[in-house]
């Protein structure tokens, strides 16, 4: 199967899922109105990039995909409530996001706000539910795992220091090391969770899980200097977003610090990096070493 029909298909058994763990009779006593804006917030787009990496990488140790569907939904539902708060106007200011009116556009700031905080407990919940996985000891792994790459020194703590960028005394942030920190902690370390998620979930010796990982730290590097390119020149259309944002808010980022032709060239050393880590699964991996390419040469 090639790499793009095997993401498809996992994308259409996510958005199958969400859709019913998302379902208003599903929330409960959730009301009506958030119920909605957390559906905005997660159906109906999106490549579903960190599913596909929970669910490749228990697959490669041997997991079926339903195995690692709902810790693949939880990651995604975080990731979407990062989304969803990174477009307010406090941070972002962003009206579209993919393809649609953001949350905050099309309810309001209050409800954005709500319904981002609704996403980010349902993840957890949703991992400590008994059906994600039998075993009470991995069901407390993956909380630990995701609660560390969300919260402050990971996901929050970098949106902290790329808004912080945007101010003209933050020098420190606007060279190589700055913007790596940046992007290990804002995107990076999500992305690692993904894959490592999948080795979590099929229970892998610790040799493989540090294989994996290694790959998932430099795929998520990889991952925003693309964004980042995509913001520089890429096209809104494709993109499902406003571009051109980064330079013009004085963001400090791969490309803004290295400049197109450098953020390319650290692009290709972390793809090298990317595939190298691999070395140990040899053809089962074939999907993940085919997202590499696909994280660089992606349009949107
Ligand atoms: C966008 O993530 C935000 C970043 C961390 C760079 P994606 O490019 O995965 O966005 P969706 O989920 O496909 O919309
Ligand atoms: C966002 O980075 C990273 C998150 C944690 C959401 P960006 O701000 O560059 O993401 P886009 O370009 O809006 O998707
Ligand atoms: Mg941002
Ligand atoms: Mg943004
Ligand atoms: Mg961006």
């Amino acid at each position: 199967m090639a790499f793009e029909e095997r993401l498809g298909e996992i994308a259409a058994l996510v958005e199958n899922r969400l859709a019913a763990l998302l379902g208003q009779d599903a929330l409960g006593a959730t009301p009506p109105v958030l119920g909605a804006a957390m559906r905005h917030a997660v159906l109906g787009g999106g490549k579903r990039f960190r599913p596909f990496l929970v669910i490749e990488g228990a697959h490669v140790l041997g997991l079926p995909d339903t195995a690692a569907l709902d810790a693949a939904c939880a990651v995604e539902c975080l990731h979407c409530y990062s989304l969803v708060h990174d477009d307010l106007p406090a941070m972002d200011n962003d009206e579209v996001r993919r393809g649609q009116p953001t949350v905050w556009k099309a309810f309001d700031e209050a409800t954005g706000i709500l319904a981002g905080d609704a996403l980010l407990t349902f993840a957890f919940e949703l991992l400590a539910r008994p059906l994600t996985h039998a075993d009470a000891a991995v069901r407390a792994a993956l909380v630990l795992g995701l609660a560390e790459a969300g919260g402050s020194a990971g996901m929050v703590g970098g949106q902290v220091l790329d808004l912080a960028s945007e101010k003209g005394d933050a020098t420190s942030l606007h060279t190589l090391d700055g913007v790596s920190t940046i992007q290990r902690m804002k995107t990076g370390a999500l992305i690692r969770f993904s894959v490592e998620a999948g080795a979590i979930l099929a229970g892998a010796v610790p040799e493989r899980r540090r294989a994996l990982r290694a790959y998932g730290e430099a795929l998520g590097a990889a991952f925003q200097i693309a964004d980042d390119l995509l913001d520089a020149e890429g096209d809104a259309s494709a993109t499902g977003k406003a571009v051109g944002k980064d330079a013009a808010a004085g963001k400090a980022t791969f490309v803004t610090v290295l400049g197109v032709e450098g953020a390319r060239a650290r692009l290709a050393e972390l793809n090298a990096e990317a595939r190298a880590s691999l070395a140990p699964f040899g053809e089962e991996a074939h999907h993940l070493a085919a997202a590499i390419d696909f994280v660089s040469n992606r349009r949107g």
